[in-house]
């Protein structure tokens, strides 16, 4: 079957340290079942002989296969030849990108009628056999308007490919930051209304789902964009059963993103929902500023997001040099505090200061029924020219707890 062009940019992600995915240490509790699982299927390669059945036995000891979770909802598998078929055998103009799993490309399933997207795994990467069955366990107990559906999965010899829901408008990074000539920058209510969908499906993830789920992956690049700009989280991989009873963290190894990763976290393993509420801070502050969490083309002070904007929330007079330049002077005064107000809270250092996702929810939501009406409203000039270069970036680094001292947050 032939393919659809596919749209969007074509990405190759070179700029991330996908490599330096590692494990540091992790400790093992008894209430996080998804990860003893893991550690029982992906942990030892040598004796591992069926790998290529691997994923199947993880699916299977979990009743995932093919019929998932209690409540009907139904992951899929599919034959590697039909994903071959809905490719044109991966052909490149079927190519939309590639992160750190491997590469993305849109095509058409037959047997379901649908356009799709299909992340085929690099098959000999360990830690990719682990972000794939978490990403099949997490998304398969999932179901949300703000989360990524994940249609179904191969598990075939070497292969493993999961199939998504095509999301047309690609990823928020995509608007955001690789805006190409000539598109037309996000205005403030769809700012406002892809933050507010973004939290609801964090909060989804953090308070709705059994057993709760951290994120641990939040970022531009993983808040993909349905019609009408619809945000829905995606990328699994690294998700982690939050922690249950009278425990406050899960401690685990340091994986996520460099720019997004909770200082905290970052230097202690302990991984809380908090963590997550940071990285939300981060991308909403994308969201306001245009700017990168981390951007390596700006001066010394300017190139981690936070850092940048810490003695800024101080100071009311210069909230307007904090504005995105794209917005040419196109926002609330008001709306505008109020988003750098939510913002500010969310990435405090101490994780307790942060608030939990359903005040984020609460208050976005309020500040996405705001409509801001640019006929009707003065256009704002901010009170000093702030260095405002857009382009392309220097891109994200992946942050382990193996990565040396100055490429740590915090330090
Ligand atoms: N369901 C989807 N629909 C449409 N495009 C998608 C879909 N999933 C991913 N993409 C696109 O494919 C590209 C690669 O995505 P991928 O999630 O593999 O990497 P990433 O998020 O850029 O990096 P990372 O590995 O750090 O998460 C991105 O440009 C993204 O926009
Ligand atoms: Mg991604």
């Amino acid at each position: 079957m032939s393919c659809f062009r596919c749209v969007g940019k074509t990405r190759q992600n070179n700029q991330t340290n996908h490599s330096s995915r590692r494990e540091n240490h992790t400790n093992i509790t008894s209430a996080d079942k998804v990860k003893v699982d893991l550690n029982l299927s992906v942990n030892d390669k040598k004796e591992d002989e069926s790998k290529h059945d691997q994923l199947s036995l993880d699916v299977k000891n979990l009743n995932l296969k093919d019929g998932v979770s209690g409540d009907g909802k139904v992951a899929k598998t599919f034959t590697f030849q039909e994903l071959e078929a809905a490719t044109g055998n991966f052909r490149s103009d079927c190519f939309v990108g590639e992160g750190g799993f491997g590469k993305v490309y849109k095509g058409n399933i037959q047997r379901i009628n649908q356009v799709v997207a299909i992340k085929q795994l690099d098959p000999n990467g360990l830690q990719g056999i682990r972000e794939f069955v978490v990403e099949v366990l997490t998304l398969s107990l999932a179901d949300h308007l703000n989360l990524v559906k994940l249609l179904g999965f191969c598990a075939e010899g070497e292969q493993r490919l999961l199939v998504y829901e095509y999301m047309p408008l690609g990823s928020l990074e995509n608007h955001l930051h690789d805006l190409s000539a000539g598109k037309k920058p996000l205005d403030w209510n769809t700012r406002m209304r892809i933050a507010a969908g973004a939290a609801r499906g964090l909060e989804y993830l953090h308070d709705k789902m059994k057993p709760p789920v951290i994120y641990r992956d939040l970022k531009c690049s993983n808040i993909l964009l349905g019609e009408d700009y619809n945000p829905k989280l995606s990328d699994f991989g690294l998700a982690k059963v939050g922690p249950i009873g009278d425990k406050t963290h899960v401690s685990t190894r340091v994986m996520g993103t460099y720019g997004y990763c909770a200082p905290d976290y970052a230097m202690t393993g302990q991984l809380t929902f908090k963590s997550d509420i940071y990285s939300f801070g981060v991308v909403l502050l994308e969201l306001i500023t245009g700017r990168k969490a981390i951007d390596h083309r700006k001066p010394a002070k300017e190139q981690n997001l936070v850092a940048w904007a810490r003695p800024l929330f101080r100071d009311r007079r210069r909230f307007s040099e904090m504005v995105d330049p794209l917005l040419e002077g196109h926002y609330p005064v008001r709306g505008l505090y109020q988003a750098l107000a939510i913002a500010a809270m969310c990435v405090q250092e101490q994780p307790n200061m942060r608030p939990v996702v359903a005040d984020v929810v609460t208050a976005l939501n309020y500040l996405a029924s705001q409509k801001y009406d640019p006929q009707t409203h003065a256009i704002q000039r901010p009170r000093k020219s702030s260095s405002s270069s857009r382009g392309s970036s220097a891109g994200h680094r992946r942050v382990t707890s193996n990565d040396s001292e100055t490429d740590r947050i915090g330090d």
